[in-house]
């Protein structure tokens, strides 16, 4: 009998359950009704009396054994550090993970929906354009300065082509395919060899927009733009500032009057409560020609807007890498959104 217990003894303690079935197959095997355990009690009976003490002792030992590896492995598998990998199907699990969605396609999504809403039809166009989409038509002539507005990446086989610098290209290539009426948003993601920094990225996103119709004026465009602010900022005031884009004349630049309330009013709208929000102006005539519509016929105008700059706005973001990044805590903030 004692050499039983001695191979027994060795037996458990060589052994290492790797799922939850065989450390129960294990605690049958030795404690159930029918185990290892019950017939060496019924055993012990035959045992002679002088032996009685050894064997009992050394019986108790096995079975505290027993019973220590079957803690061991349910301690092991609850903790996450524990050796065992066995897997515990008795837990539960923990939930699925639901994502969000990214800030950019949050705001492209209620843009081009506000732009919808008034008849706007949504086109889009290629990220690898030609010089004449992205410029020529655009009334940028080769060499003119202003292609420097907007540093380039080339495409080194093939000089004429390279990544779109603006989506305002996407505008060429629907003046030179559709006839008017047109009245068109294009989403679209834009490159410019520029340094990264929490203010500027080689890579963003814009929307471009662009009505061609008889009798288009200015005042169509302020009104558009007043409409699109109210419906996105919630706020009423705008102002258009003189500038210069080479596709549009004349040509301004939208601000938003954002108020002066708390202190991040103040820092983001530098003391002045106006926000600079995107470029505008009715189309230049001779990008009409250019895309073989008649400008005694027909007039229109433009607008384009970076979508990072917006969501940073109205999120409060401070640096647009935040944006390229796709960090979970980020990213979580916005579930539901
Ligand atoms: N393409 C310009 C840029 O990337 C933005 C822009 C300005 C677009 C005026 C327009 C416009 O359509 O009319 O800086």
């Amino acid at each position: 009998m004692i050499e039983e217990l001695e191979k027994l003894r060795r037996e458990i303690s060589d052994f290492k359950a790797k799922s939850s079935e065989e450390i129960e197959q294990f605690r049958i095997k030795f404690l159930g009704r029918q185990g290892v355990f019950k017939d060496l009690s019924a055993n012990f009976r035959t045992v002679a009396n002088e032996q009685k003490k050894e064997v009992g002792i050394k019986l108790n030992e096995l079975k505290n054994l027993v019973q220590n590896k079957i803690e061991d492995f349910s301690l092991s598998s609850d903790s996450p550090s524990g050796e065992s990998s066995a897997e515990d199907f008795t837990r539960s699990s923990g939930g699925i993970e639901l994502g969000s969605r990214h800030p950019v396609s949050l705001i492209r999504r209620e843009i081009l929906d506000i732009f919808s809403r008034i008849g706007f039809s949504i086109s889009e166009g290629p990220e690898i354009e030609d010089d004449w989409h992205v410029f020529e038509a655009l009334n940028f002539p080769p060499e003119h300065p202003a292609r420097d507005m907007q540093d380039t990446f080339f495409i080194e086989k093939d000089p004429d082509m390279m990544l779109r610098t603006h989506t305002s290209s996407v505008q060429s290539r629907v003046m030179k395919n559709t006839p008017p009426p047109i009245r068109t948003v294009s989403p679209g993601r834009v490159f410019r060899n520029e340094a990264i920094s929490s203010r500027s990225h080689c890579i963003f996103h814009q929307i471009e927009g662009l009505y061609i119709d008889k009798d288009v004026s200015f005042a169509d465009l302020k009104q558009t733009l007043s409409y699109f602010t109210k419906e996105f900022f919630g706020k009423t005031e705008i102002r258009l500032r003189p500038s210069y884009f080479p596709f549009t004349e004349p040509s301004a630049e939208m601000d938003v009057y954002w108020g002066l309330e708390t202190e991040t009013d103040y820092r983001i709208t530098k003391g002045t409560g106006w926000l600079e929000i995107l470029g505008c102006g009715m189309v230049d005539p001779n990008v009409l020609a250019n895309c073989g519509i008649d400008s005694n016929e027909y007039s229109g105008f433009a607008f384009g807007m970076g979508i990072e700059r917006i969501a940073m706005l109205k999120y409060q973001i401070d640096d647009i890498r935040v944006l390229f990044e796709n960090d979970v805590r980020v990213l979580n903030q916005f579930k539901g959104a």
